[in-house]
């Protein structure tokens, strides 16, 4: 029987990513909170509650587990509602804390990778308009200087944004996100601020902190034609794949934002990228649908048979994060994986999910590419926005109510491959063995 281990570079970064809303716990500044509220907005009235309770301090507990499965590194996010109560007024204690949470990284032998903004904003914010209204670019400056002064410390890999262009999408264009607008108007409005933000968060850090690395986490969805011989299926998934995966990329490279038609000159978002941070979890195929002007006239579907994830949610499609990965490389910057996973309540495909996906990574680092690390989304089950609590995607389960942590397979699978820098057909015969024959024929 073939074996072979399949090993990374020195030094790469293994990690989990988390996000502050998901994780901590009764974060009621924020725009999230309020919409929780209203009924209706979450899966069967779901709560986030005090989600992982991360802000009451199981973040130590939850690190050990980290640490003890050989990770190097972790990326969560700071709560804007929380260092900054209201525009003239901060927390300094919220600021405190959040530097206990990342010494607490560093005691752990851990690289922590901070966000600045994932999918959530102050309340105050909400009522001055949100994005769509241009003095959210000042006030996040304002944030990210305050934060950054706090915690550069303990810190120098920073993301900017999570996933701008879902950001805008749910809360904009499909209103499944506060504020639950369908207004394309605003879409671009908030997307164009969103660069400017980006921009200037990007150039304050690097006068906060020469070192540091800064970057957005850029949700890629991998897309096919359904049918590659046909002409309009091959225009609506490059269509899509303009709006959906180029246009912030390309704004901070370029400093043109363009969304279909419409083009917004940004210079100052010009070459605002160290690195590429990808967020990747699944491949669609899409066909051309003129009834579906909303969605860019794409109809969006896992091929037959694909191997999907509970409630059908996601498809284990790895070879669309190699693609992920080349269309990343485009910007000749290094790329680092900072979300992939899967929900996966039973743990019947998180292991062959996690290592056909970072098989591919491995093939990508085989290349010499500079993928420099990749971040499981995520280390505890947590609160998964309108999902609710419905959708688990922990290497540990978590049970709400008593706040019990409960180690699934993939924890110890990680583990494993954290500790060994690499992915070997030892692990897959005992993890995922049906597919092992693929992995290693002969
Ligand atoms: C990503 C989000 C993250 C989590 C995962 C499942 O799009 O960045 O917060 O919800 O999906």
């Amino acid at each position: 029987m073939a074996e072979a281990t399949f090993y990374f570079p020195r030094g790469f970064l293994w990690g989990t990513a988390t996000s502050s809303y998901q994780v901590e716990g009764n974060n009621r500044n924020t725009c999230w909170w309020a919409w929780e509220q209203e009924s209706g907005r979450i899966k069967q009235g779901h709560k986030s509650g005090l989600a992982c309770d991360w802000w009451g301090g199981r973040w130590r507990e939850d690190f050990d587990r980290a640490a003890e499965g050989h990770q190097n590194a972790h990326r969560l996010s700071i709560e804007w509602g929380r260092v900054q109560i209201k525009p003239d007024r901060w927390d300094e204690d919220a600021l405190d804390r959040y530097r206990q949470i990342l010494r607490g990284l560093h005691e752990r032998g851990m690289t922590p990778m901070v966000t600045l903004h994932h999918f959530n904003d102050p309340i105050w914010l909400m009522e001055q308009g949100g994005w769509e209204n241009e003095t959210a670019v000042t006030h996040f400056l304002a944030y990210v200087r305050k934060v950054v002064e706090a915690l550069r410390e303990y810190c120098t890999l920073w993301i900017t944004f999570n996933e701008p262009n879902l950001w805008v999408i749910f809360g904009y264009i499909q209103g499944t996100f506060p504020p639950g607008k369908q207004d394309m108007r605003a879409a671009i409005q908030v997307a164009t601020n969103i660069t400017k933000a980006h921009a200037a968060a990007y150039r304050a850090i690097h006068e906060l902190q020469p070192q540091a690395r800064a970057a957005i986490a850029h949700h890629y969805q991998a897309l096919q034609p359904s049918k590659s011989w046909f002409p309009p299926d091959s225009w609506a998934a490059g269509f899509l794949n303009g709006i959906l995966n180029d246009a912030f990329a390309r704004a901070a490279a370029t400093g043109v934002l363009r969304l279909a038609l419409v083009r917004r000159r940004i210079p100052e978002a010009k070459g605002t990228q160290d690195f590429i941070g990808l967020n990747y979890y699944t491949l669609s195929r899409v066909a051309f649908d003129l009834r579906r002007a909303g969605e860019m006239f794409a109809r969006r579907f896992f091929a037959p048979g694909a191997d999907l994830s509970d409630g059908g949610w996601l498809a284990n499609e790895p070879q669309g994060l190699y693609q992920a990965i080349k269309w990343a490389l485009g910007y000749n910057l290094p790329v680092i994986i900072t979300e992939n996973g899967v929900n996966d309540a039973e743990d019947h495909l998180r292991p062959r999910y996690l290592i056909q996906h970072l098989h591919q990574v491995w093939r990508a680092v085989n290349f010499n590419f500079p993928v420099k690390g990749y971040f499981h989304w995520s280390l505890v089950d947590n609160f998964e926005w309108e999902r609710g609590w419905t959708q688990r995607f922990g290497l540990y389960g978590l049970d709400v109510k008593t706040q019990a942590r409960i180690k699934r397979p993939s924890a110890n699978l990680y583990a494993e491959i954290c500790q060994e820098n690499g992915l070997s057909s030892d692990m897959v015969k005992r993890y995922a063995p049906e597919i092992f024959e693929m992995m290693f024929p002969g």
